[in-house]
């Protein structure tokens, strides 16, 4: 017969990781709670919160919780604005050296965007200044992959989603999934993205002004690439010269994923384009690593 491990502020965590039945309990599950009471005891006896301090923690944690619905996740934002998300995502995607780097997904993608020729613009409000996006596809030896999706999105000139602003945006506004030709080359129309604040207006909004932080992610496009016999990518590519590209309130920029945006006057390119002023240009290549 074991000896029971009473409380105390020295075997607090032993106390109650003890309880569990080791022997009755999944392996990955014992871990994963022996480890979160093990850290959450330590952060207690690190920050020693008085009753006061304690409360309000539980009830930011409310908050967050009634905060939540169908379209809302603010346990979400929590998480990508303490890099947690960042973190998680990291570590899922090691990735062998020359494979594209990855971001978070965030909230705002729709699974049917529409399937779009190369060429297509996909602004279909026509707010904003032009943008070309071309690229390639290619395997980590160089060699381009045919064939493969590129789902995108991003928000228009007023920094919103067109999920965000239903009846105001067309639908699938900015959205739009491209498939490279045999030369792993893509391209399409689009519109300048710009930065913009993460809903703000709920406890994780409150939490990011009591830090003296700002909600704004830099203008950024984001691409889910997929191509049979790869490992899909989740990532995005930002603009060079934004003034959050330091600073992301979820931590999403990676030097790699930084592109040039080139300006461009010249009538004859834009008229190749069909567009009557200049012109943005951005080239968006991406790696892919075998499944
Ligand atoms: C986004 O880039 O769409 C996003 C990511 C994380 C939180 C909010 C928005
Ligand atoms: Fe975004």
């Amino acid at each position: 017969m074991t000896k029971p491990i009473y409380f105390s502020e020295e075997k607090s965590e032993e106390a109650v990781i003890s309880r569990m039945d080791r022997g009755k309990v999944d392996p990955r599950l014992y871990a994963v709670v022996a480890s979160l009471v093990k850290h959450m005891h330590a952060f207690i006896k690190d920050v020693e919160p008085t009753f006061d301090e304690w409360m309000a923690g539980i009830q930011f944690l409310t908050k967050t919780g009634h905060m939540c619905t169908d379209w809302r996740q603010e346990f979400i934002l929590l998480s990508d604005t303490l890099g947690v998300s960042m973190l998680v995502e990291t570590i899922n995607n090691r990735k062998p050296s020359g494979a594209t780097e990855t971001t978070v997904l965030g909230p705002f993608h729709v699974a049917n965007a529409p399937r779009l020729e190369n060429g297509a613009n996909i602004s279909l409000d026509g707010k904003g200044e032009p943008m070309v996006i071309t690229g390639r596809v290619s395997d980590t030896s160089g060699k381009p992959i045919a064939g493969a999706t590129l789902d995108v999105w991003q928000a228009n000139e007023d920094g919103f989603y067109d999920v965000q602003q239903k009846g105001v945006q067309p639908d699938m506004n900015l959205r739009g999934i491209f498939t490279t030709d045999a030369d792993g080359r893509y391209w399409f129309r689009s519109a300048k993205p710009r930065f913009y604040p993460i809903p703000d207006d709920g406890p994780v909004g409150k939490m990011l002004r009591a830090l003296g932080r700002h909600p704004y992610r830099p203008a950024h496009v984001h691409f889910i690439v997929a191509a049979e016999g790869f490992q899909p990518i989740t990532t995005h590519y930002f603009a060079p010269d934004d003034p959050y590209l330091e600073s992301d309130a979820v931590f999403g920029v990676k030097e790699s994923l930084v592109v040039d945006f080139v300006r461009i006057d010249d009538d004859s390119a834009m008229r190749r384009y069909g567009f009557e002023q200049p012109f943005w240009e951005a080239e968006c290549n991406f790696v892919l690593a075998k499944a």
